[in-house]
């Protein structure tokens, strides 16, 4: 029996996660603020699936909160064989329009805690010989996009890095990069989406499952949608500027929905 932690559960991706993971046998712990929720999704989860499912409330933003998921991730008497690091979040308003601590906020969750959770992680499941960390960055990590690109094409080149230093111990890592998927994520961050097409749109369940695909394949960087992988060969041909203006403009109208 192998045991999946996911950050970040109890909506969009996250939540896909954890339907995956637990329909596939696996126990599970479900890391996010609304202990509720969690426990409302755990009572799910194990109703359906007959597994196994813990639940950790953390707020990735605090130093107790990551410190908490850290000492989960080192318990060598209950390891954990899958960590997903999946929470994150968008702020409203393009740069010098959002707090400072806003901005400090997203690097905590976003960069701070990948590199604690991933590190706990990979050394315990390193000690074992064996174990995966799928760590959920974004296509904007590839384009000019604002704060949140930064810090997503952060998670991006620490993963991939982290990949090659850990090759041969057993341990895989793989970052992940959806484009626009429909969650709680845009609505959150008080962000219309009426400017998105159609044809952009990713469901949750088929980006994890093509994610988990790509981790089964042994890649360390996985684009989940061919459409998203053609995008990203033209966006390499762009201009800097046009490309910046494009991707800066879709899907980022902040204010009333
Ligand atoms: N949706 C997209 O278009 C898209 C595209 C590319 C990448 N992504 C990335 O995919 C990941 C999942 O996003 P999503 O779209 O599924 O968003 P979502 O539906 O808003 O879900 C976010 C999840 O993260 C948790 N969370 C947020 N802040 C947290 C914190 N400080 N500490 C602990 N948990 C926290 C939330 O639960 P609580 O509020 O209870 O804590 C929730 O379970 C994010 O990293 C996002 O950047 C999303």
């Amino acid at each position: 029996m192998t045991t999946a932690l996911i950050t970040g559960s109890t909506s969009g991706i996250g939540s896909a996660f954890a339907r995956r993971l637990g329909a596939d046998g696996h126990s599970l712990v479900l890391v996010a603020r609304d202990t509720a929720r969690l426990r409302e999704q755990a009572t799910e989860l194990h109703d359906r699936h007959g597994v196994e499912v813990e639940v950790l409330t953390a707020d990735l933003a605090t130093d107790a909160g990551i410190d908490a998921v850290v000492a989960r991730l080192g318990d060598r008497t209950h390891p954990v064989d899958l960590l997903i690091n999946n929470a994150g979040f968008g702020n409203k308003g393009r740069y010098l329009d959002v707090p400072m601590a806003d901005e400090l906020r997203m690097l905590k969750v976003h960069c701070e805690a990948v590199l604690r959770l991933t590190s706990a992680a990979s050394e315990a499941m390193r000690e074992r010989g064996r174990g995966g960390v799928v760590n959920v960055a974004s296509v904007a990590a590839f384009v000019p996009r604002g704060t949140y690109g930064a810090s997503k094409a952060w998670i991006v080149q620490f993963t991939q890095g982290a990949a090659k230093d850990l090759a041969g111990t057993g341990v895989r890592l793989m970052v992940l990069c959806p484009g626009f998927t429909r969650t709680e994520f845009h609505e959150r961050a008080g962000m219309g989406t009426g400017n998105i097409p159609g044809w952009m749109w990713l469901d949750a369940d088929k980006v994890v499952a093509a994610g988990l695909a790509d981790l089964a394949r042994g890649k360390s960087l996985s684009i989940p949608d061919p459409r998203y992988k053609t995008l990203l060969g033209l966006a390499k041909l762009a201009p800097r500027p046009l490309l910046g203006t494009i991707t800066s403009r879709t899907g980022r109208k902040y204010g009333p929905q």
